[in-house]
Protein backbone atom coordinates (compact mmCIF):
# COMPACT_ATOMS: atom_id res chain seq x y z
CA UNK A 1 0.00 0.00 0.00
CA UNK A 2 1.80 3.21 -0.95
CA UNK A 3 1.86 6.02 1.72
CA UNK A 4 -0.93 8.29 2.19
CA UNK A 5 -0.33 12.01 1.37
CA UNK A 6 -2.55 15.19 2.70
CA UNK A 7 -2.62 18.25 1.87
CA UNK A 8 -4.70 21.09 2.55
CA UNK A 9 -5.40 24.50 0.09
CA UNK A 10 -7.72 27.52 1.09
CA UNK A 11 -9.66 28.20 -1.40
CA UNK A 12 -8.38 31.48 -3.30
CA UNK A 13 -10.41 31.87 -6.68
CA UNK A 14 -8.68 31.15 -9.69
CA UNK A 15 -5.35 30.25 -9.61
CA UNK A 16 -2.03 32.07 -10.97
CA UNK A 17 1.50 30.95 -12.30
CA UNK A 18 3.18 30.65 -8.45
CA UNK A 19 0.25 28.64 -7.60
CA UNK A 20 1.04 26.34 -10.70
CA UNK A 21 4.50 25.89 -9.91
CA UNK A 22 4.46 26.14 -5.84
CA UNK A 23 1.83 23.25 -5.65
CA UNK A 24 -0.53 22.10 -7.99
CA UNK A 25 2.67 20.60 -10.84
CA UNK A 26 3.69 18.59 -7.45
CA UNK A 27 -0.24 17.83 -6.54
CA UNK A 28 -0.62 16.43 -10.49
CA UNK A 29 3.08 14.09 -9.97
CA UNK A 30 2.39 12.71 -6.26
CA UNK A 31 -0.91 11.39 -7.60
CA UNK A 32 0.69 9.01 -9.19
CA UNK A 33 2.54 7.55 -6.59
CA UNK A 34 0.56 7.71 -3.44
CA UNK A 35 -2.88 8.08 -2.11
CA UNK A 36 -3.65 11.88 -2.22
CA UNK A 37 -6.00 13.66 -0.23
CA UNK A 38 -6.42 16.90 -1.20
CA UNK A 39 -9.00 18.80 0.17
CA UNK A 40 -10.54 22.49 0.32
CA UNK A 41 -9.60 24.54 3.44
CA UNK A 42 -12.93 26.62 3.79
CA UNK A 43 -12.88 26.53 7.52
CA UNK A 44 -9.29 27.70 7.28
CA UNK A 45 -10.51 30.76 4.90
CA UNK A 46 -13.14 31.57 7.98
CA UNK A 47 -10.52 32.07 10.12
CA UNK A 48 -9.88 35.74 8.35
CA UNK A 49 -13.02 36.06 6.27
CA UNK A 50 -15.10 35.54 8.30
CA UNK A 51 -16.75 39.12 8.01
CA UNK A 52 -17.15 38.70 4.35
CA UNK A 53 -17.58 34.74 3.68
CA UNK A 54 -19.71 35.26 0.34
CA UNK A 55 -16.89 34.87 -2.13
CA UNK A 56 -16.06 31.50 -0.46
CA UNK A 57 -18.18 29.45 -2.93
CA UNK A 58 -16.84 30.99 -6.15
CA UNK A 59 -13.38 30.48 -4.54
CA UNK A 60 -14.03 27.33 -4.52
CA UNK A 61 -15.45 26.54 -8.18
CA UNK A 62 -12.38 28.59 -9.61
CA UNK A 63 -9.69 26.86 -7.60
CA UNK A 64 -11.08 23.26 -8.18
CA UNK A 65 -11.88 23.86 -11.79
CA UNK A 66 -8.56 24.87 -12.17
CA UNK A 67 -6.76 21.98 -10.81
CA UNK A 68 -8.85 19.75 -13.08
CA UNK A 69 -7.99 21.94 -16.26
CA UNK A 70 -4.08 21.38 -15.37
CA UNK A 71 -4.23 17.50 -14.84
CA UNK A 72 -5.44 16.71 -11.02
CA UNK A 73 -7.78 13.57 -11.80
CA UNK A 74 -10.35 12.81 -9.10
CA UNK A 75 -9.99 9.02 -9.91
CA UNK A 76 -6.90 9.15 -9.05
CA UNK A 77 -6.87 11.12 -5.92
CA UNK A 78 -9.47 12.54 -3.31
CA UNK A 79 -10.96 15.65 -3.55
CA UNK A 80 -13.43 16.81 -0.81
CA UNK A 81 -14.49 19.93 1.30
CA UNK A 82 -13.62 20.70 5.05
CA UNK A 83 -16.90 21.79 5.84
CA UNK A 84 -18.04 18.44 4.25
CA UNK A 85 -16.69 16.46 7.24
CA UNK A 86 -18.28 17.46 10.83
CA UNK A 87 -15.46 14.38 11.65
CA UNK A 88 -12.71 17.12 11.30
CA UNK A 89 -14.23 19.71 13.86
CA UNK A 90 -14.91 16.72 16.43
CA UNK A 91 -11.59 16.01 16.50
CA UNK A 92 -10.03 19.33 16.71
CA UNK A 93 -12.69 19.87 19.55
CA UNK A 94 -10.59 16.59 21.35
CA UNK A 95 -7.62 18.34 20.69
CA UNK A 96 -8.26 21.85 21.53
CA UNK A 97 -8.62 20.13 24.79
CA UNK A 98 -4.75 18.72 25.47
CA UNK A 99 -3.00 22.05 23.33
CA UNK A 100 -1.35 24.09 25.59
CA UNK A 101 -2.29 27.85 25.14
CA UNK A 102 1.10 28.39 24.94
CA UNK A 103 2.26 26.36 22.01
CA UNK A 104 0.16 28.28 19.74
CA UNK A 105 1.06 32.12 21.34
CA UNK A 106 4.65 31.08 20.08
CA UNK A 107 3.43 29.69 16.57
CA UNK A 108 5.98 31.95 14.28
CA UNK A 109 3.15 32.10 11.25
CA UNK A 110 0.58 33.32 13.51
CA UNK A 111 2.33 36.14 15.06
CA UNK A 112 3.39 37.34 11.40
CA UNK A 113 0.06 37.15 10.19
CA UNK A 114 -1.47 39.38 13.21
CA UNK A 115 1.18 41.58 12.15
CA UNK A 116 0.45 41.21 8.21
CA UNK A 117 -3.04 41.25 8.06
CA UNK A 118 -3.73 44.04 10.79
CA UNK A 119 -7.13 46.04 9.89
CA UNK A 120 -9.09 43.21 10.28
CA UNK A 121 -10.28 41.97 14.04
CA UNK A 122 -8.09 38.57 14.37
CA UNK A 123 -7.84 38.48 18.45
CA UNK A 124 -10.25 35.42 17.60
CA UNK A 125 -10.26 31.87 19.20
CA UNK A 126 -10.37 30.36 15.97
CA UNK A 127 -7.51 32.37 14.74
CA UNK A 128 -5.21 31.18 17.42
CA UNK A 129 -6.59 27.75 16.86
CA UNK A 130 -5.48 27.31 13.10
CA UNK A 131 -2.88 25.19 13.88
CA UNK A 132 -4.70 22.71 16.16
CA UNK A 133 -7.89 22.82 13.02
CA UNK A 134 -5.04 21.96 10.74
CA UNK A 135 -3.75 19.38 12.61
CA UNK A 136 -7.27 17.59 12.86
CA UNK A 137 -7.02 17.87 8.88
CA UNK A 138 -4.15 15.85 8.82
CA UNK A 139 -4.48 13.30 11.21
CA UNK A 140 -8.75 12.60 10.80
CA UNK A 141 -7.07 10.28 8.06
CA UNK A 142 -3.78 9.51 9.45
CA UNK A 143 -1.66 10.84 6.94
CA UNK A 144 1.95 10.18 6.54
CA UNK A 145 3.40 12.97 4.53
CA UNK A 146 1.77 16.40 3.92
CA UNK A 147 3.39 18.80 1.09
CA UNK A 148 3.74 22.06 2.33
CA UNK A 149 6.06 25.29 1.77
CA UNK A 150 8.64 26.53 4.12
CA UNK A 151 6.05 28.47 5.68
CA UNK A 152 3.69 25.87 7.00
CA UNK A 153 6.52 24.16 8.43
CA UNK A 154 5.92 25.04 12.52
CA UNK A 155 2.23 24.06 11.81
CA UNK A 156 3.56 20.97 11.10
CA UNK A 157 5.43 20.54 13.40
CA UNK A 158 2.44 21.53 15.94
CA UNK A 159 0.62 19.01 14.36
CA UNK A 160 3.39 16.31 15.29
CA UNK A 161 3.47 17.67 19.03
CA UNK A 162 -0.31 17.37 19.34
CA UNK A 163 0.00 13.76 18.13
CA UNK A 164 2.68 13.29 20.44
CA UNK A 165 0.60 14.69 23.10
CA UNK A 166 -2.29 12.63 22.01
CA UNK A 167 -0.71 9.17 21.81
CA UNK A 168 1.24 9.98 25.64
CA UNK A 169 -2.03 10.56 27.44
CA UNK A 170 -4.58 7.98 25.83
CA UNK A 171 -1.90 5.45 24.10
CA UNK A 172 -0.55 4.94 21.13
CA UNK A 173 -2.45 5.81 17.65
CA UNK A 174 -0.98 8.38 14.96
CA UNK A 175 1.39 8.49 13.31
CA UNK A 176 3.63 11.99 13.57
CA UNK A 177 3.29 13.22 10.00
CA UNK A 178 6.39 14.34 7.86
CA UNK A 179 6.61 17.13 5.74
CA UNK A 180 7.29 16.89 2.08
CA UNK A 181 9.23 19.54 0.89
CA UNK A 182 8.33 19.93 -2.83
CA UNK A 183 11.31 21.48 -5.15
CA UNK A 184 8.96 24.35 -5.83
CA UNK A 185 10.14 27.08 -8.03
CA UNK A 186 10.32 30.11 -6.70
CA UNK A 187 7.84 32.34 -9.10
CA UNK A 188 8.60 35.95 -9.30
CA UNK A 189 6.13 38.47 -9.99
CA UNK A 190 5.59 41.61 -11.74
CA UNK A 191 7.09 42.96 -9.14
CA UNK A 192 10.02 40.67 -8.62
CA UNK A 193 8.60 39.83 -5.38
CA UNK A 194 6.75 36.12 -4.30
CA UNK A 195 4.00 35.49 -6.72
CA UNK A 196 0.90 36.30 -4.44
CA UNK A 197 -2.89 37.46 -4.89
CA UNK A 198 -2.49 39.57 -2.20
CA UNK A 199 0.39 41.87 -3.33
CA UNK A 200 -1.36 42.62 -6.66
CA UNK A 201 1.63 41.03 -8.71
CA UNK A 202 -0.09 37.91 -10.28
CA UNK A 203 -0.39 36.29 -13.91
CA UNK A 204 -3.51 34.25 -13.76
CA UNK A 205 -3.78 30.99 -15.59
CA UNK A 206 -7.64 32.64 -17.23
CA UNK A 207 -5.19 35.72 -18.38
CA UNK A 208 -5.87 36.40 -21.98
CA UNK A 209 -2.23 37.07 -24.55
CA UNK A 210 -2.78 40.87 -24.34
CA UNK A 211 -2.82 40.71 -20.86
CA UNK A 212 -0.13 38.26 -20.61
CA UNK A 213 1.90 40.71 -22.81
CA UNK A 214 0.81 43.63 -20.73
CA UNK A 215 1.62 42.65 -17.51
CA UNK A 216 5.37 41.38 -18.69
CA UNK A 217 6.33 44.79 -20.25
CA UNK A 218 5.69 46.18 -16.75
CA UNK A 219 8.37 43.76 -15.30
CA UNK A 220 11.47 45.75 -13.66
CA UNK A 221 14.66 44.13 -15.74
CA UNK A 222 18.17 44.66 -14.76
CA UNK A 223 18.62 48.14 -13.31
CA UNK A 224 21.81 48.73 -15.03
CA UNK A 225 20.62 47.85 -18.40
CA UNK A 226 19.70 51.23 -18.78
CA UNK A 227 20.41 51.20 -22.91
CA UNK A 228 19.80 48.06 -25.58
CA UNK A 229 23.89 48.48 -25.69
CA UNK A 230 24.22 47.59 -21.84
CA UNK A 231 25.14 44.14 -21.37
CA UNK A 232 22.58 43.05 -18.84
CA UNK A 233 22.39 40.37 -16.14
CA UNK A 234 20.33 37.56 -16.25
CA UNK A 235 20.25 36.13 -12.82
CA UNK A 236 19.30 39.77 -11.35
CA UNK A 237 16.29 40.42 -13.80
CA UNK A 238 12.85 38.80 -12.50
CA UNK A 239 11.81 38.34 -16.10
CA UNK A 240 14.96 35.75 -16.77
CA UNK A 241 13.52 33.84 -14.34
CA UNK A 242 10.15 33.19 -16.24
CA UNK A 243 11.95 32.81 -19.26
CA UNK A 244 13.39 29.28 -17.05
CA UNK A 245 10.24 27.85 -16.75
CA UNK A 246 9.09 29.37 -19.95
CA UNK A 247 11.29 28.96 -22.87
CA UNK A 248 13.53 25.83 -21.90
CA UNK A 249 14.15 25.51 -25.50
CA UNK A 250 15.96 28.71 -26.30
CA UNK A 251 17.31 29.79 -22.78
CA UNK A 252 21.04 29.66 -24.08
CA UNK A 253 19.99 32.45 -26.64
CA UNK A 254 18.02 34.41 -23.96
CA UNK A 255 20.82 34.45 -22.10
CA UNK A 256 23.43 35.05 -24.89
CA UNK A 257 20.97 37.93 -26.09
CA UNK A 258 21.05 39.85 -22.51
CA UNK A 259 24.94 39.28 -22.01
CA UNK A 260 25.77 40.02 -25.05
CA UNK A 261 23.47 43.14 -25.45
CA UNK A 262 21.83 41.40 -28.96
CA UNK A 263 18.33 42.15 -27.90
CA UNK A 264 16.40 44.47 -26.22
CA UNK A 265 14.51 44.33 -23.13
CA UNK A 266 10.99 44.95 -24.36
CA UNK A 267 11.88 41.99 -27.29
CA UNK A 268 12.67 39.78 -24.47
CA UNK A 269 9.91 40.21 -22.93
CA UNK A 270 7.67 39.91 -25.57
CA UNK A 271 9.18 36.54 -26.25
CA UNK A 272 8.61 35.84 -22.81
CA UNK A 273 4.76 36.88 -23.20
CA UNK A 274 3.78 34.65 -25.75
CA UNK A 275 5.66 31.53 -24.17
CA UNK A 276 3.46 32.30 -21.36
CA UNK A 277 0.79 32.21 -24.00
CA UNK A 278 1.35 29.54 -26.05
CA UNK A 279 1.85 27.29 -22.59
CA UNK A 280 -1.22 28.55 -21.12
CA UNK A 281 -3.76 28.41 -24.17
CA UNK A 282 -4.68 24.28 -24.12
CA UNK A 283 -5.59 24.20 -20.63
CA UNK A 284 -7.32 27.32 -20.53
CA UNK A 285 -9.57 25.57 -23.61
CA UNK A 286 -10.03 22.57 -21.44
CA UNK A 287 -11.10 25.12 -18.35
CA UNK A 288 -13.49 26.00 -20.78
CA UNK A 289 -15.06 22.91 -21.20
CA UNK A 290 -15.33 21.66 -18.18
CA UNK A 291 -17.27 25.10 -17.24
CA UNK A 292 -19.78 24.36 -19.52
CA UNK A 293 -20.03 21.20 -17.66
CA UNK A 294 -22.73 22.24 -14.83
CA UNK A 295 -22.36 21.11 -11.31
CA UNK A 296 -19.09 18.98 -12.07
CA UNK A 297 -17.34 20.49 -9.21
CA UNK A 298 -20.35 20.01 -6.28
CA UNK A 299 -20.49 16.34 -7.93
CA UNK A 300 -16.56 15.79 -7.69
CA UNK A 301 -16.50 17.14 -4.22
CA UNK A 302 -19.95 15.43 -2.73
CA UNK A 303 -18.30 12.07 -4.01
CA UNK A 304 -14.81 12.81 -3.18
CA UNK A 305 -16.56 13.56 0.81
CA UNK A 306 -18.36 10.39 0.28
CA UNK A 307 -15.19 8.11 -0.18
CA UNK A 308 -13.19 9.39 3.26
CA UNK A 309 -16.26 9.38 5.55
CA UNK A 310 -15.53 5.43 6.29
CA UNK A 311 -11.81 6.24 7.16
CA UNK A 312 -12.49 9.37 9.32
CA UNK A 313 -15.49 7.92 11.19
CA UNK A 314 -13.36 5.11 11.88
CA UNK A 315 -10.60 7.43 13.18
CA UNK A 316 -13.22 9.44 15.32
CA UNK A 317 -14.60 5.85 16.93
CA UNK A 318 -11.29 5.12 17.89
CA UNK A 319 -10.32 8.44 19.31
CA UNK A 320 -13.76 7.93 21.16
CA UNK A 321 -13.04 4.75 22.77
CA UNK A 322 -9.10 5.85 23.79
CA UNK A 323 -10.46 8.96 25.42
CA UNK A 324 -13.41 7.03 27.45
CA UNK A 325 -16.30 8.68 25.87
CA UNK A 326 -17.32 5.15 24.16
CA UNK A 327 -16.51 1.80 25.11
N1 LIG B 1 -2.65 26.09 6.41
C1 LIG B 1 -2.56 25.83 4.99
C2 LIG B 1 -2.36 27.17 4.26
O1 LIG B 1 -2.65 28.22 4.80
C3 LIG B 1 -3.79 25.15 4.49
C4 LIG B 1 -4.06 23.90 5.21
C5 LIG B 1 -5.11 23.68 6.05
C6 LIG B 1 -3.31 22.69 5.17
N2 LIG B 1 -5.08 22.41 6.52
C7 LIG B 1 -3.98 21.78 6.01
C8 LIG B 1 -2.14 22.31 4.53
C9 LIG B 1 -3.49 20.49 6.22
C10 LIG B 1 -1.64 21.02 4.74
C11 LIG B 1 -2.33 20.13 5.58
O2 LIG B 1 -1.93 27.15 3.12
FE1 LIG C 1 16.02 40.82 -18.44
FE2 LIG C 1 15.72 40.01 -20.94
FE3 LIG C 1 16.36 42.56 -20.39
FE4 LIG C 1 18.12 40.64 -19.99
S1 LIG C 1 17.26 41.25 -21.96
S2 LIG C 1 17.65 42.33 -18.58
S3 LIG C 1 16.83 38.94 -19.34
S4 LIG C 1 14.47 41.51 -19.89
Amino acid sequence: MSKRVLSGYRPSGTLHLGHLHGNLENMINLQEKYECFFFVADWHALTTEYEKPFQIPQYIEDMILDWLAFGLDPKKCTLYRQSSCPEIAELALYFGMITPLPWLERCTTYKEQLRELKGRELATYGFLGYPVLMAADILVVRSELVPVGEDQVPHLELTREIARRFNYLYGNYFPEPQALLSGAKRVPGIDGRKMSKSYGNAIYLNESPNIIKEKVRSMITDPQRVYLKDPGHPEVCSVFSLHQIYSHSLIEEIEKGCREALRGCTECKDILAQNISDYLAPFQSKRKELEKEKGLVEEILTKGAQSVKPLMAETLAQVRKLISLEK
